[in-house]
């Protein structure tokens, strides 16, 4: 039997991200999103929601630029300290030991000890409620070259121990099941 329940948004799983954002190093901030995703591959855009109150939320609508760093199972503390502490009274960049680099296009900085940067530049910002939606084109991508594979160049999701979260918890991916595609591939 199904039971209605209260509208909510109960899709799973998220990635929990770092997202890095301010232009001086003095300011630089991090702030942990989950409600973050792709939008377009072509041109490539994602977005993120963030409440007004967030201290972050003044140096995205200011400099229109962030960076969504990809976290992984040993920056799971971080990501955690990160969301449930503010810029406001935190340097979370110095408290956490995590590094600033410099970008290769957009102001704010990438997040070092992340294995995979996407640096965005936000086209519009829309109102919708408790969240702003961060709508941003992707301007560059720098990926941790320990990841990437020799031969196909692609990005190694597995030996990444890439974060998840999922209703309030966070997790490590789980067994591979299949590649895309794989259910209507012809048996040899
Ligand atoms: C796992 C996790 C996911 C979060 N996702 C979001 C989010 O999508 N949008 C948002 O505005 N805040 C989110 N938060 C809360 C902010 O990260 C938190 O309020 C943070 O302290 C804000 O930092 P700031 O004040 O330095 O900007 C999340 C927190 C955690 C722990």
């Amino acid at each position: 039997m199904k039971v209605d329940w209260k509208p909510g948004t109960l899709i799973y799983p998220l990635p929990a991200v770092l997202i890095s954002c301010g232009k001086e190093p003095s300011e630089y901030n991090l702030i942990t999103v989950s409600w973050v995703g792709t939008i377009c591959t072509n041109p490539p855009m994602c977005y993120i929601s963030v409440r007004p109150e967030r201290h972050s939320y003044e140096l995205l609508k200011r400099d229109m630029e962030f960076v969504i760093n990809l976290t992984t199972q040993e920056m799971a503390y971080a990501t955690d300290w990160c969301g449930v502490n503010s810029g406001k009274d935190h340097h979370k960049f110095e408290e956490m030991q995590l590094t600033p680099e410099k970008a290769s296009v957009v102001c704010a900085p990438i997040l070092k000890e992340s294995p995979l940067n996407i640096e965005c530049r936000v086209k519009e910002v829309m109102a919708l409620g408790s969240h702003d939606m961060f709508i941003a084109e992707v301007v560059n991508v720098q990926a941790d070259d320990k990841y990437l594979d020799p031969v196909t160049g692609a990005f190694d999701m597995e030996r990444a121990n890439l974060l998840v979260y999922a209703h309030g918890k966070y997790y490590e991916l789980g067994a591979f099941i299949g590649k895309f595609g794989w259910s209507v591939q012809k048996k040899k």
